[in-house]
């Protein structure tokens, strides 16, 4: 009896110090925090060691730890222990900084089997401990999943984690890492008229439109069918004057060089909005972040000319947080602070190289970065950037919650509804766009309340988990996109991002990428680089640049796509055009489990995937483009066959034959 006691404290001891190192650990075990932790990947922020991803002192249900690692779902690292492991041991739990809505799932895989499992862990569950025999294993990994739900608050502790072993000392093995590969071609030599085939403007209003055209310079441009008030500057491409009156003006854009001339069909639409194709164009926050100023909008206005970004038709300059002063003047007026010298200036420097001009505030007294916002200044501010010159306006919600009576849709109309009402007293063109995150469903009401795009989601980041979950989701919204009113994704994460001052490149892998610009441009989303267009590498302009998968995009019958197969490995998007055709997406999007989040073996994996006519509601054959390529490859008739890579895309268009 005193001995079945004396088992049982014993066994109580070790469940309760199940997270504690025993007394006489072998010295020769290998501590994951002494590593090389640059190894792990993680969705936000990095991997701290003995530290939480707060930079607190690592805690779990209220006991803290020395030794561990503090990371972020979702959350990977691959550990090479050479078939010379003995046992691997730790716990892990979620970090007490954590709000509520945190929730995570820890695994340990091992040579591609799961050999540990936490079940869903949240804020406050004491941490769970592991201690698992490695005999044999090559390759170790450590995942952390987002819980089955986003990604907030996500701050996940592995602590105390050790390897013990026999011979070789366990290598942390730094991620595969995809070489870039480029697929658009070079333009041609010959003039080519990029863009779309639409455009709004308000009547009286200034109107500004800059030819998009790749070719050998110098190009000459004409324009047939010129409403009165508007002029073609021939060397520039740039259409300027006074929008006529409502109506629909039907033009015919010309661009001649020494190797041959483009002529392109061309409707104004003058008294039906704005933003007929989604706006396309930089803004500041995802590069940049509070750390914006003048200089920095400047130099990106000149390298979207200088790298040619303009002739595909990247057009507006959108100046997001962080640009306004701290205090009002005394008659109310919201002036720039010092980081912004000349707005004004800087609108005309901007407009005279036929580029657009934004800015971003927010219905409550302060902005998400704690600048100024316009309440109860609307009017002032929207007649302070007409008189600026601005043309595009992104409107938050921060703070607002302060002022909402309640959470009911009368109340997150409100804001939005008086900001349009402000819009339309300034005789200026501004777009709107609207950033409440997808409250109240705002895509059934965006539209009624006179946003031209409204974000559907929280913000993006640059991982596949960001952009994939966010994208992949836009189908539920299709139904209320259209020309004038967009649902918008988010902004982009390709090129050079950041945040703050400190760029560095985006982390979605080149297929990522890939699949990145061709959902959104299936999506018909809004095009908003979050990148600093002055370090563009190769890439990145080749993946920006490809007219055929732009014009996707810019489609004018503004449909946006929907999915039409929807598989455990791979999904098929498909959008109506206005001429006939159809835009296809066929993305492998790898299935989500944290054995395939690794990739094991550093080899390239291609999903063969097969589309049927049935699928796409298509009957007859089709000429099949590759749209990345800028090549047919042949006809569609019942089924095509795609060799599509890991979390990459195969973007085709399908045209009747005649
Ligand atoms: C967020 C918004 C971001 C950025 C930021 C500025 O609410 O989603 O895109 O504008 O505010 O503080």
């Amino acid at each position: 009896m005193k001995k079945n006691i004396l088992y049982l404290l014993a066994f109580m001891i070790l469940v309760s110090c199940g997270d504690d190192i025993p007394q006489g650990e072998k010295d020769n075990a290998f501590w994951l925090d002494q590593a090389d932790l640059t190894a792990m990947q993680q969705d936000w922020s990095a991997a701290h060691a003995n530290l939480s991803c707060d930079s607190n002192k690592l805690s779990i249900a209220g006991k803290s730890y020395d030794r561990g690692v503090g990371t972020h779902a979702v959350s990977k690292l691959m550990i090479d222990v050479h078939g010379s492991g003995e046992r691997f041991k730790g716990a892990a739990g979620v970090d007490d900084e954590c709000s509520e809505q945190a929730s995570v799932e820890f695994f340990i895989l091992g040579d591609e089997e799961i050999l540990w499992q936490s079940g869903l862990m949240k804020v406050g569950y004491s941490a769970k401990s592991f201690d698992i025999n490695i005999s044999g294993i090559q390759k170790l990994a450590l995942y952390v999943s987002d819980g089955g739900d986003y990604i907030h608050y996500d701050h996940a502790d592995w602590v105390n984690v050790r390897i013990t072993y026999h011979d070789s000392v366990p290598v942390l093995v730094h991620p595969y890492k995809a070489r870039p590969y480029v697929l658009t071609p070079p333009p041609p030599k010959e003039p080519r008229i990029n863009g779309p085939s639409v455009y709004g403007a308000g009547a009286g209003n200034q109107f500004l439109y800059r030819i998009p055209a790749t070719g050998e310079k110098p190009i000459k441009f004409k324009v047939k069918g010129l409403p009165e008030g508007l002029n073609i500057y021939e060397e520039s491409g740039l259409i300027r004057g006074k929008t006529p009156a409502n109506g629909i003006y039907e033009l015919s854009l010309i661009a001649e060089n020494d190797y041959g001339k483009d002529e392109k069909k061309f409707r104004i639409i003058v008294g039906q909005g704005l933003a007929l194709t989604p706006p396309m164009g930089w803004n500041s926050w995802n590069c940049w972040g509070l750390s914006v100023d003048q200089q920095k909008v400047k130099i990106a206005a000149r390298a979207m000319e200088a790298i040619g970004l303009a002739d595909h038709g990247w057009s507006y300059l959108n100046i997001d947080d962080g640009w306004e002063a701290a205090e009002r003047t005394e008659t109310g007026f919201l002036l720039a602070n010092e980081k912004f010298p000349n707005m004004q200036q800087l609108a005309t420097d901007i407009h005279n190289m036929g580029l657009k001009l934004g800015i971003y505030s927010s219905p409550g007294p302060t902005t998400c970065g704690g600048y100024l916002g316009s309440w109860e200044h609307e009017l002032i501010d929207a007649r302070t950037w007409a008189m600026w010159g601005i043309d595009y306006v992104k409107y938050d919600w921060c703070s607002y919650n302060d002022i909402a009576k309640d959470q009911s849709l009368p109340e997150l109309k409100k804001p939005y509804i008086h900001f349009h009402e402000v819009l339309g007293q300034v005789d200026r063109d501004i777009v709107y766009s609207m950033c409440q995150y997808g409250r109240g469903d705002v895509w059934t009401w965006g539209e009624e309340v006179g946003g031209n795009l409204w974000r559907t989601t929280y913000d993006i980041v640059d991982t596949w988990s960001s952009m994939s979950g966010i994208g992949f989701r836009q189908g539920e919204y299709a139904a209320y996109a259209g020309p004038g009113h967009w649902n918008d994704p988010d902004m982009l994460v390709v090129g050079k991002v950041g945040w703050g001052p400190d760029l560095r490149e985006s982390r979605l892998t080149p297929d990522e990428q890939y699949t990145h610009i061709s959902l959104w441009a299936l999506l018909s989303a809004p095009l908003l680089l979050g990148c600093d267009l002055a370090q563009m590498d190769a890439f990145t302009l080749n993946l920006l640049t490809n007219d055929e998968v732009l014009a996707v995009n810019q489609d004018a019958l503004g449909k946006q796509a929907t999915k039409v197969y929807d598989g455990i490995r791979y999904q098929v998007w498909a959008k109506e055009l206005e001429d006939g055709s159809m835009a296809v997406g066929i993305f492998n999007i790898g299935k989500d489990t944290p054995i395939e989040a690794f990739n094991w073996t550093n080899d390239e994996q291609k999903l063969k995937i097969t589309v049927g006519a049935d699928q796409l509601g298509l009957t007859g054959i089709h000429k099949v483009r590759d749209l990345w390529r800028q090549q047919d490859i042949g006809t569609f008739e019942k089924t095509f066959g795609a060799n599509v890579p890991h979390h990459g895309v195969v973007l085709l268009k399908l045209t009747p034959e005649e």
